[in-house]
């Protein structure tokens, strides 16, 4: 058995034994919507440093536990602080918890993030469907001996923001009135900022927003089969399209000021997924 099976099967083994609760939706909070826990009916919580050979988060305003509830009566898993690459973990690890959370049961999971607008269309505080991603400059997950148990050695990639949640997201957002941008996600390691010549880079090569996550999660979830979806939060115009210099706190100030309306398009989609999903259950589409 690998290393990096061997410690995922140690940690689901931790958690089975802390929650049998079983979630369809698992959902990764970025900065910013970490409260977005208050408005979840929440069944159980398993901080990440009682779960056995689990990586542990370092970045302020990110709290590290699982929640475990109901959004609109649909159960979901919520990862309350991710793990990122610029912290110093292997890429496997940083992926461990993707990983943990369709173990437990989940076969959808929604991305968000907080990214700068990399696209010159977009203004600081609009959100982004994410339509792709760009991972290219992050080390894949999937380096190393194929783990068979998870998925196949080398994974289709054409349909990773999964088209039918892309519509229904689309639809929540049109029913709730928020503006919706949609485009193409550029991960880099962090933690600097980018630089403006980095920034143009990113656009000549098509990327709509820039940001230090995401993308490698969806690739380590697309191994695994999962449908995936993902929102970003455009916190700031990236380096070099505003004399604005930037800091995290800008960024995590500009996110709590969207906040509310983000949570509202998360659980109306959420909602909806659920909805698709019992649907596809009883054999209805
Ligand atoms: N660059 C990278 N990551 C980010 C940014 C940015 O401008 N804003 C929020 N996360």
């Amino acid at each position: 058995m690998s290393q990096t099976y061997d410690k995922l099967m140690k940690c689901y083994k931790s958690m089975k034994k802390k929650v049998k609760f079983k979630p369809e939706v698992a959902l990764i909070l970025g900065s910013g919507l970490g409260d977005y826990v208050k408005q979840v009916q929440v069944e159980a919580t398993v901080a990440y440093s009682d779960i056995e050979g689990f990586p542990v988060s370092t970045v302020p305003g990110h709290k590290g536990r699982f929640v475990f509830g109901y959004v609109k009566k649909v159960p979901v898993v919520i990862m309350q602080g991710r793990v990122h690459y610029y912290e110093g973990y292997d890429m496997a690890d940083v992926v461990l918890p993707v990983r943990l959370m369709k173990m437990m049961g989940a076969k959808v999971l929604f991305l968000t993030n907080a990214a700068g607008g990399v696209n010159s269309d977009f203004s600081a505080g609009e959100l982004m469907l994410i339509k792709d991603h760009i991972s290219s400059f992050v080390p894949s997950p999937l380096i190393g001996p194929n783990i068979d148990e998870l998925g196949t050695r080398f994974p289709d990639m054409s349909d990773i923001y999964n088209k039918e949640l892309r519509v229904l997201i689309k639809k929540a957002a049109k029913k709730l009135g928020i503006p919706l941008q949609k485009g193409v996600y550029l991960q880099l390691t962090g933690p600097a900022y980018e630089s403006p010549a980095e920034i143009r880079m990113c656009r000549l090569l098509g990327a709509d927003a820039v940001g230090m996550s995401t993308a490698c999660e969806a690739v380590a979830a697309n191994h695994m089969g999962m449908k995936i979806c993902g929102i970003s939060f455009i916190s700031n115009l990236a380096c070099g399209m505003t004399d604005e210099p930037l800091s995290h706190k800008e960024v995590q100030e500009a996110a709590d000021r969207v906040a509310p309306l983000f949570e509202k398009l998360v659980t109306e989609s959420i909602g909806m997924i659920g909805k698709s999903l019992k649907e596809k259950k009883q054999g209805k589409s």
